[in-house]
């Protein structure tokens, strides 16, 4: 007998993201080709006609997971009986705007919306946040579903962090990205994060030490990892736009697909990266949604502990844990947390 349909909301759905995304969902990419899907498209009004024409689009596939699909720009409607949801909806960041008016309009939005889910959602409801802020909008939202449902839900996207440092690995060693195990991205998903290769392996072997083996020595593997490696994995979302015109879409999808299912179908003992409430790990400050090394069975991420960081890699996390927590104090300061 088939499964019953998993409700899907997907906010932002007639932005670019949420084009690369729902026909994926369809599919059944994210939930695997046994689970049907119900699909909510949350919209605000100036979006809607972008979103009712994917939904057409939709029908013309004939998915045979899709159960049905239907439009909203209510949150209220749209994550009622949500099982799984994606806030890709976000105000962008305009003209002459300073980080604390984007925060302050993104408050606006995932307040709110957080707010809904904490009323209406399933009672499993997991939630992740790919609209930037996403970190600090992951926290806004969270902290308006309590009590409704519980803030380590929450969850933002740093997968596809996590997917840009392998595939630089992976382009550097002259190896398929599968062969690379235990990458780590720790921190904001902005310029500060830490893409951490230190617990890293490529076929069972150390990163570091098949770095220096490609590139010439200790010395030079440290170098590339400094100057080559780490800005541009956290500067590759500004060199996509620079090249594009606009910001990561696919590839955002594609990671926004995989940190779902992987939350939901679990990670088989593999490290990846997804950024969660922090309850204390490694001294990031409590509640934070802060980007660790992570590992799912299915029930949730769970921070993986124990991983030593040595004193430059303290200093690069710690950098990016102090950018948050500002970011945290900002809004606290909108009167929002
Ligand atoms: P887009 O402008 O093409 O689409 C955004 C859509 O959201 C629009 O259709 C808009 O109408 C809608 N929207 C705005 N406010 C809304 C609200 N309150 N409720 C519902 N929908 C609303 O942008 P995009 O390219 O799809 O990117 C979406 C977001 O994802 C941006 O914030 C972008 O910076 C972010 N992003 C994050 C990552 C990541 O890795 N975390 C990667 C790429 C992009
Ligand atoms: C990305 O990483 O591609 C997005 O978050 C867009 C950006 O502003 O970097």
């Amino acid at each position: 007998m088939a499964s019953a349909p998993v409700t899907v909301t997907i906010t932002g759905a007639g932005g670019q993201i949420g084009y690369a995304l729902l026909f994926r969902i369809a599919a059944g990419d994210m939930l695997g080709p046994d689970r049907p899907v119900r699909l909510r498209l949350l919209e605000i009004p100036q979006g809607m006609r972008a979103a009712e024409g994917a939904a057409l689009e939709l029908q013309d596939c004939a998915f045979p997971l899709l159960h049905d699909v239907e439009l909203s720009d209510d949150p209220r409607v749209a994550f009622d009986g949500c099982a799984i949801a994606l806030l890709v909806g976000a105000r962008p960041r305009g003209p002459g705007m300073e980080r604390a008016d984007l925060l302050a309009a993104n408050a606006g939005i995932f307040g709110p919306q957080g707010a809904a889910i904490g009323e209406v959602a399933d009672d499993d409801v997991r939630a992740v946040v790919v609209g930037n802020p996403a970190n600090t909008n992951a926290l806004i939202a969270a902290a308006a579903a309590v009590p409704g449902v519980p803030a380590d839900r929450f969850s933002a996207l740093t997968r596809l962090d996590h997917n840009r440092a392998v595939g630089q690995l992976a382009v550097t060693l002259g190896v398929l990205p599968g062969a690379l195990r235990g990458v780590a991205i720790w921190g904001n998903h902005s310029a500060t994060q830490f893409p951490d290769v230190a617990h890293a392996t490529v076929d069972g072997m150390p990163v570091p030490d098949a770095l220096a083996e490609r590139l010439g020595g200790r010395e030079a593997a440290l170098a590339w990892l400094d100057d080559v490696f780490i800005p541009r994995v956290a500067k590759r979302g500004a060199e996509i736009i620079e090249v594009r015109g606009s910001s990561s879409v696919a590839s955002a999808a594609n990671a926004a697909i995989e940190h779902v299912r992987d939350e939901q179908l679990g990670t088989g003992g593999a490290t990846t990266s997804a950024a969660v409430v922090s309850r204390g790990e490694y001294g990031v400050p409590e509640g934070l949604v802060c980007s660790f090394p992570v590992t799912s069975d299915g029930e949730g991420y769970r921070i993986v502990e124990g991983l030593e960081l040595d004193a430059r890699s303290r200093a690069r996390f710690e950098a990016s844990v102090d950018e948050l927590a500002a970011e945290r104090d900002a809004v606290a300061a909108l009167g929002v947390l």
